[in-house]
């Protein structure tokens, strides 16, 4: 057990996938898993362990925000032994080229500031994927009906944005999407030299203010889900 996670040691599997949404652990471990029970239920942050194709995996919610995630990865890492850490979640599309329902796969993350900024003082660290997992996620992906982009995202500290400037200078610069948790996953993998690689669903989009119907997120989802857990045992 650790702070914010009150599963027994042993429970939590090497391989974790972290969707920010704790329903949608409940909902991929229920899916995509065999064998499954829940492991954690802490502050109602649903985490579940099962086998997939014979391979153990835990599907844990990380929250919305790089200070959620953090807590979570943190303790996932030093007290669980976590070695490679997949999000699984949503992001708002940034490019013409990128359309609502696509898969986005972050090969770097921009951020303002996160939970791990304070350590690196005058420095701008450049947070990036594990190279391996992002290779074996493209060619997941490409199995998939899912159009797939690989690149930068932005890790934003809010959801309703005052700075439409920042936002206009990340879409200048190619950013393709926008959530709120990678930079600070990255940031932890590399510090703790475990894999990490976040997965995004395009459910809405920034430019055409078009967005993902609820009875269409599923799917979407899914295939996600799919990729993912095809690259972390590629
Ligand atoms: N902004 C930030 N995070 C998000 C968005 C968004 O538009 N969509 C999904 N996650």
């Amino acid at each position: 057990m650790s702070t914010h996670i009150g599963a027994k040691p042993g429970d939590i599997a090497e391989t974790v996938l972290l969707p920010g949404d704790p329903y949608r652990a409940k909902w991929a471990a229920e899916t995509f898993l065999e064998d499954v029970i829940c492991v954690n239920e802490v502050r109602g942050m649903l985490g579940f362990t099962g086998t997939w194709q014979g391979n153990r995996v835990t599907i844990q919610g990380s929250g919305m925000g790089m200070p959620s995630l953090s807590i979570y990865v943190n303790e996932l890492i030093s007290e669980f032994n976590a070695q490679t850490l997949i999000r699984i979640g949503s992001c708002g599309g940034m490019q013409d080229h990128v359309a609502v329902r696509d898969v986005i796969i972050a090969m770097t993350a921009t951020s303002r500031g996160n939970p791990s900024s304070g350590i690196f003082r005058e420095l701008n660290f450049a947070p990036c994927a594990d190279w391996g997992l992002l290779e074996a996620a493209v060619k997941a992906a490409r199995a998939t009906s899912s159009p797939t982009h690989v690149g930068g995202i932005y890790s934003s500290d809010t959801f309703y944005d005052e700075r439409p400037d920042l936002m206009g200078e990340m879409m200048r610069h190619g950013v393709l999407g926008v959530e709120m948790e990678a930079a600070e996953l990255y940031m932890l993998a590399a510090r703790h030299k475990r894999r990490a690689l976040a997965i995004l669903t395009v459910s809405d989009h920034l430019i055409t203010e078009e967005s993902l119907p609820s009875d269409q997120r599923e799917k979407s989802f899914g295939d996600m889900v799919e990729i993912a857990l095809q690259a972390a045992f590629a």
